[in-house]
């Protein structure tokens, strides 16, 4: 029998059961509710596109796309793309249905993407897409051979994921798995990283990081002096970072 996660669950559960009864507009609470909010859905954008416009790709596994706010730039650089959305939570799923044009483009997946039959994407996919959910996944050994089993020979994988905070502990997170585990669970899984570079960064202490001017000074100096290394001294600051990698040619 296939080990069920319990961490992915709890995740499942929380999404299911909070997203809908609790928030009206999903979108504008995530993203343009405060000026902090929005300065990270600009970073976010901003190192989407940038990547977007440089990939050629036309079938894409996109895990966790939630209301699909990321969903849609993956068209804009694409003009016959066939999306997947893999989404644990029937809810994340609805709501992406809720925002989203109604399209044949788009296929959706209610599963955990660990747990999922990947036979039917065997070597098929052009781009892995997951944005802001991979630090909610507890078997990241199997979330980087699932991707590898799915992708081309030469397929790329773009993740946007979340540093674990300093001096807070995550109810739901599973940032634990840490930038370390994530660079050695690409390259064990026969996969290479062509990029490691910040997105956004905030002030490091709870409560704090809420003063709007502590955090847009946090980030437009450390983006003006490291641009887009990743040092020891600016990863205590990095809220979020992306990752572009590809699969090896066998
Ligand atoms: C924070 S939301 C991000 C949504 C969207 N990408 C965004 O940035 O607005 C995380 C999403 O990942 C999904 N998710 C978490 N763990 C998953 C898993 N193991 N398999 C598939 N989806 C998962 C959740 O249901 C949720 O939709």
């Amino acid at each position: 029998m296939e080990k069920i996660y319990k961490k992915n669950q709890l995740i499942k559960n929380h999404y299911d059961t909070s997203i809908n009864l609790k928030i009206k507009d999903y979108e504008y609470h995530r993203w343009f509710s405060s000026i902090n909010n929005y300065l990270l859905f600009n970073d976010t954008y901003k190192a989407i596109n940038r990547e977007l416009t440089n990939l050629k790709y036309s079938s894409v596994i996109e895990v966790g796309a939630g209301s699909g706010i990321w969903s849609k730039f993956l068209f804009l650089n694409s003009s016959d793309l066939q999306l997947y959305d893999v989404d644990i939570s029937k809810e994340m799923i609805n709501l992406h249905k809720k925002y989203f044009p109604r399209s044949n483009s788009v296929e959706y997946i209610n599963e955990d993407f660990t747990l999922l039959d990947l036979n039917k994407f065997e070597k098929k996919i052009d781009l892995f897409y997951s944005i802001r959910c991979i630090e909610y996944i507890e078997n990241f050994n199997k979330l980087f051979e699932n991707i590898n089993f799915a992708l081309k020979d030469s397929g790329r994988g773009l993740i946007i994921t979340k540093k674990a905070p300093l001096l807070r502990k995550t109810k739901i997170h599973t940032t634990n798995n840490g930038m370390v585990n994530l660079k050695k669970s690409i390259s064990d899984n026969g996969m290479e990283i062509e990029k490691i570079r910040p997105v956004s960064y905030q002030f490091p202490v709870p409560y704090l990081r809420n003063l709007t001017f502590l955090t847009r000074f946090t980030n437009f100096s450390l983006k003006l002096i490291f641009k887009d290394k990743i040092t020891w001294f600016n990863y205590l600051f990095l809220e979020t970072y992306l990752v572009l990698f590809k699969k090896n040619a066998n």
